[in-house]
């Protein structure tokens, strides 16, 4: 722990450092980068230029310096970034620089308030929490058995999920022949590969999608077109659209003066080349299983389970409710989708619902479920609104709720289950970026 001291000279410095946080995240990684540019293959570039991941770190480490005393409150938040971590192949190793740039930082902005004392009080306070998350990391790592680093899977089949094809869903098979470990459903792999025009690897997390199995995953990926619904855009003029200056690196964005500036028609890098260059046959690496955003299938209790998505939400709660269902434990689940066309899964999840009295399903036709970059006012809320208690088990206080969907969707959907009275315990979100999200309490 810190001393009384340290704890003080932490404290002290801690208006300042919140009051550059952008600043410190912009000297942190651009030094970081630019003298580890090996980094870059770790990092996701459209998270670094936006300053979603630079922020997510140093909101982070300024909570816990002003937690210190009181740390289970971000117990949840460090569960979150240790699964992250360990399904980035984070190794101890890279702490190390990271302390060493991000104290450098913290000098830069302190200036001569960063005294050699204050220094070594951040110093410990950095390795505090960098000891928590690598301790948890471990576990983590220990709990994958052998598996904990890239391994090859082929593309085995390749399936529209709905009749546009903006959501297609790929079934992984391992190269090594090897059995699959199971994973909860809910949790995601990271994906990496390279885009055309890139210099570094491009990694993103996908939930995955299926039951599981031991010979091959399935994730399902929605094309990001990152642009307004109301514009009619073909994405795939787009997917060769590095045309702008390349995201090749964060450091070089760093220095750039557009950082944080919305190129609002640039589609997503990663799910267009997915959806339409990788066909099957072709490789991809992916890391083990991981994350908290999970139904633990080996929970005996009975409680409801109702099941809240739109769009590529849809794929970390399908194997929520086909696990349950099979488990036939008489579990009462509720489905409930939006969708602006055709809604993933749709036949799936109604088959299941024919077949299992205790699962209800809904669907609701909604612009909400295009647009994952964009706020959109939406009929959905209405709909939502209109579900009647049993259809959402308001009326059982042990109902858990599962959520995922745009940021906006699952506020709006927190939103309404707040205000009845829902325990914000029992409601868990799935958010497809880094940072939190947090409804207030
Ligand atoms: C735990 C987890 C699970 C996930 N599961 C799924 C899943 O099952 N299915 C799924 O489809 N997705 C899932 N995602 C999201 C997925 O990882 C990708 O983020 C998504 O596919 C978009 O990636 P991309 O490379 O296509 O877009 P990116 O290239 O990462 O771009 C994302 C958005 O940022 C915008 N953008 C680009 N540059 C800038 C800039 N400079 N400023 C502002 N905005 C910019 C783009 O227009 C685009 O809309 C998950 C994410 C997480 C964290
Ligand atoms: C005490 C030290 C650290 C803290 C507090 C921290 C914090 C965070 C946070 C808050 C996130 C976002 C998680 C999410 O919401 O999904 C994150 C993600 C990440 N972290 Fe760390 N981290 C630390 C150390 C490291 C180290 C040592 C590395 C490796 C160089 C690293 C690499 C990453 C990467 C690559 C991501 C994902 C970024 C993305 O997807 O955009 N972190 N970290």
């Amino acid at each position: 722990m810190l001393t009384r001291r340290e704890a003080e000279l932490v404290n002290e410095t801690l208006p300042a450092l919140r009051q550059h946080g952008e600043h410190i995240s912009t000297v942190f990684y651009k030094t970081m980068l630019r003298d580890h540019p090996e980094l870059n293959h770790y990092f996701n570039s459209v998270n670094m230029h936006t300053g979603r991941q630079p922020r997510a770190l140093t909101a982070l480490i300024l909570a816990f310096a002003s937690n210190i005393a009181n740390i289970s409150e971000l117990t949840e938040k460090l569960e979150r970034v240790a699964q992250k971590h360990a399904s980035l192949v984070i190794r101890p190793e890279h702490y190390e620089i990271v302390a060493k740039y991000l104290i450098r930082a913290f000098s830069a902005v302190l200036g001569p308030a960063m005294t050699p004392e204050v220094n070594a009080a951040w110093t410990k306070a950095y390795w505090l929490m960098a000891k928590m998350l690598t301790g948890r990391e471990q576990i983590i790592y220990k709990d994958f058995g052998p598996w904990t680093d890239w391994r090859a899977f082929t593309i085995s089949a390749k399936t529209p999920e709905t009749s546009e094809g903006d959501i297609v869903s790929f079934t992984l098979t391992p190269n090594d022949g090897c059995s699959l470990p199971s994973y909860n459903p809910g949790q995601y792999v990271t994906i990496r590969l390279k885009v055309k025009g890139l210099k570094y690897l491009q990694l993103r997390q996908y939930s995955l999608s299926d039951a599981p199995r031991p010979d091959s995953y399935r994730i399902t990926v929605k094309r990001d077109i990152g642009a307004s619904p109301d514009t009619q855009l073909d994405p795939r003029q787009f997917t060769a659209g590095l045309d702008g200056p390349p995201i090749s690196s964060a450091a070089s964005s760093a220095s750039d003066s557009s950082i944080g500036s919305i190129r609002p028609h640039r589609p997503g890098l990663v799910s267009n080349v997915l959806i339409d260059d990788f066909q099957v046959g072709d490789t991809l690496d992916l890391t083990h299983p991981a994350g908290e955003f999970f139904l633990d299938a080996n929970d005996p209790n009975t409680n409801p389970v109702v099941l809240i998505c739109a769009g590529a939400g849809a794929a970390p709660l399908y194997p929520m409710l086909k696990v349950v269902s099979e488990q036939g434990q008489g579990r009462p689940m509720s489905w409930i989708q939006a969708s602006r066309h055709d809604a993933p899964f749709r036949e799936k999840v109604e088959k299941i619902a024919q077949t299992n009295p205790n699962v209800k399903a809904k669907f609701f036709r909604s612009r909400l479920a295009d647009g994952d970059v964009i706020s959109l006012t939406s009929r959905f809320q209405e709909d939502f609104i209109g579900l009647n208690w049993e259809d959402l088990w308001l009326q059982h206080n042990l109902t858990e709720y599962y959520v995922c969907g745009p940021e906006k969707f699952m506020g709006e959907i927190g939103g309404h289950l707040l205000k009845n009275r829902v325990d914000p315990a029992r409601i868990k979100y799935e958010l497809y970026s880094v940072g939190s999200f947090e409804m207030k309490r």
